[in-house]
């Protein structure tokens, strides 16, 4: 493992500021379960978005002790400080500097909130990074590698699926002995990647918009004593490292094969726990059916993956677009609630910003 250098700095003499917006991800091997603190029991694999994103400004002030006020789209939000407030301790050992600083905490997501859409991924990487902008402003860094490996080890401490939010195109979080920098700490960029791969939609077709029934963090403790566990890991070391020569060799079929799988094993694993639980609709498994018919009449290269959540990510190479938007016309669009999805792509990470509101 790699070290990385946080500042150790006590305390902050002046105001400092950072404005970053990040990226959401769609994990094509699903995280599912956690070992130590915020580390994953499997390694999970990811590609990162485009157009779904959170941007997130953050201001410090010196001070006696640490406050927060948090704003999201132009409201004061307090609910979410007691949030906020349990990552900033278990961060407070590598930046010490935040216990003693007023905090002002601006927020914003690029997807309309009524989407569904979890938003922890792209709104704790945002986090992280301004935090990691203002650790690396108190105290000069490695330079760039060194300042996204810091901003995904903070923002895995936040929410696990954050940590591979930083980098752009695909990446890894966990250690697995395919990929030679991983690490349960933090997540890595994984750049093996065929051209067919590299501009790869994820189109959500949004079936609820209702927020989860069960949080992620009471998904992940039900894996805990899950009997399939030992199962699960065995097939997620093999499918990550089988996926990975797939995205290298531009291996679609592969892939399809893959990322469906993890997408019903997911929920399988939810359905199988202990305290059994379903998240996926009605709706769900017809655009599912109507998705594997399709690739069987058509031969045209799309797949699904599922979230913790009902709503169905359609996959498919550039070369598609065309076939998949008619398809999705025809046969989807009765599934989605108010005939609504977001179209979305393979992104290129997250961008600093100059200003908050530019
Ligand atoms: O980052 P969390 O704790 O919200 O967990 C995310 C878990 C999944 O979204 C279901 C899978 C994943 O790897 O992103």
């Amino acid at each position: 493992m790699i070290a990385l250098s946080f500042s150790n700095i006590l305390e902050i003499n002046s105001a400092y500021r950072a404005v970053w917006q990040a990226p959401s991800n769609i994990a094509l091997v699903k995280y599912w379960g956690k070992k130590a603190l915020q580390q994953p029991v499997n390694a999970s694999l990811s590609m990162t978005l485009s157009k779904a994103a959170s941007k997130t400004s953050v201001e410090v002030r010196p001070s006696e002790q640490r406050t927060i006020s948090f704003s999201f789209e132009g409201k004061q939000k307090p609910e979410f400080i007691p949030k906020i407030d349990q990552f900033f301790k278990r961060i407070e050992n590598y930046c010490p500097w935040i216990n003693r600083a007023a905090f002002t905490i601006k927020s914003e997501n690029t997807f309309p909130h009524s989407a569904g859409i979890a938003s922890s991924a792209s709104s704790m990487a945002a986090l992280a990074l301004a935090l990691t902008d203002i650790d690396e402003q108190l105290n000069p860094g490695k330079g760039d590698e060194d300042f996204l490996m810091k901003a995904s080890f903070l923002a895995r401490l936040a929410s696990g699926s954050a940590s591979r939010s930083v980098y752009g195109g695909y990446s890894v979080w966990g250690l697995h002995p395919e990929f030679s920098r991983s690490s349960d700490t933090y997540a890595i960029g994984y750049e093996k990647i065929h051209p067919v791969f590299e501009s790869f939609h994820d189109d959500v077709l949004i079936t609820d918009s209702q927020p989860k029934a069960v949080s992620s963090t009471a998904g992940h403790g039900l894996m805990n004593n899950h009997p399939f566990l030992e199962g699960r890991i065995a097939q997620a070391d093999k499918n990550i490292r089988e996926l990975a020569t797939a995205l290298q060799d531009g291996d679609l079929n592969r892939f399809i094969e893959i990322t469906e799988n993890e997408a019903l094993t997911l929920h399988g694993l939810m359905m199988s726990s202990e305290k059994s639980f379903m998240l996926i609709k009605p709706t769900t498994l017809a655009i599912i059916k109507a998705v594997r018919n399709f690739r069987k009449q058509s031969d045209v290269p799309v797949c699904f993956t599922l979230d913790a959540g009902p709503n169905v990510h359609l996959l498919y190479p550039d070369k598609a677009k065309e076939k998949v938007q008619q398809f999705i016309k025809d046969e989807l669009l009765q599934y989605c609630e108010n005939q609504f999805y977001l179209e979305d792509i393979t992104g290129a990470g997250p961008k600093k910003q100059e200003s908050y509101d530019a």
